[in-house]
């Protein structure tokens, strides 16, 4: 089933626009390239646009979980926006798609949302662990991820879309981040025991999306699509830089996770040695 076109509405964060800065409509580097990275590129934000849709399901099954958790309205409307956010996300990755394409693409195929099953947590701990997953774990990554695309990028129109895809995957973490804090300790510390499984399955995520690609040349990195390598250091960097600092400020238990990180964050295997850490 094919995405619908235009779901984003007046009710989203730029009030029915796509972008706070237009996307520009002249970019030189992109009729520069060859016809090859142009394809390539294509089809990369296109995949994008698809990935995009599908964190859209995940943000109404974070909505539901924080209606039934009770949350607080400004966190449930903050969950709403970001449905319309990652719709608009969704757009924007295929226009810079059909940008590079030279041609408007159609919207990508539907991405099948995997819920997470978390089983063997009570109903309460696995819609916090819904809210946790996405936003803490999934929105940081992301974050860390498009500033990594970002720094990387020179070509303006790839620059000006991953500029509003970055600040909005901000905003979208913060909802985990504020929900964690809400918690007592000891709900804290409960969702800490699920949080290095959850981490180790979110990074082996990222990397499967993120492929060693034996072709890959600087003119992908310049227009938004840097190499795995730098890539992956990016991801694990949001772990030790962003993730787990803010778990050791809120008083949860890291040992497990900086145990693996400091041992290379393999993703190949399940890494249940530092489990009992
Ligand atoms: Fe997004
Ligand atoms: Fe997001």
């Amino acid at each position: 089933m094919r995405i619908p076109e235009r779901e984003y509405t007046e009710a989203g964060r730029w009030k029915g626009r796509l972008t706070n800065k237009p996307i520009p409509d002249h970019d030189p580097t992109i009729d520069a390239l060859s016809a090859a990275d142009r394809e390539k590129l294509a089809t990369i934000w296109h995949h994008r646009a698809a990935m995009e849709r599908r964190v859209g399901d995940a943000f109404d099954v974070i909505r539901e979980a924080l209606v039934r958790l009770r949350a607080p309205e400004t966190l449930v409307s903050l969950a709403t926006r970001a449905i319309d956010d990652e719709y608009r996300h969704t757009e924007l990755s295929r226009l810079v798609a059909s940008r590079f394409a030279g041609r408007a693409l159609p919207m990508p195929e539907r991405l099948h949302l995997e819920v997470p099953k978390h089983k063997g947590a009570s109903p309460e701990l696995r819609d916090t662990l819904f809210v946790v997953g996405q936003c803490v774990l999934n929105e940081t990554t992301a974050s860390a991820f498009l500033e990594c695309c970002v720094k990387h990028a020179t070509g303006p129109v790839a620059v000006a879309a991953l500029r509003e895809l970055l600040s909005d995957e901000i905003d979208h973490g913060r909802i985990g981040w504020s929900h964690l804090a809400s918690l007592d300790q000891a709900k804290r510390n409960e969702v800490a025991r699920w949080m290095f499984p959850m981490a180790y399955l979110n990074l082996q995520i990222w990397k499967k999306e993120t492929p060693y690609d034996p072709s890959h040349s600087e003119a992908l990195s310049r227009h938004g699509s840097p190499s795995a390598e730098v890539t992956h250091a990016a991801l694990v960097g949001a772990l030790e830089d962003l993730i787990v600092p803010g778990m050791k400020e809120l008083e949860m238990n890291t040992a497990s996770i900086e145990a693996w990180l400091a041992a290379g964050a393999n993703t190949d295997r399940a890494p249940i040695e530092f489990l009992s850490i």
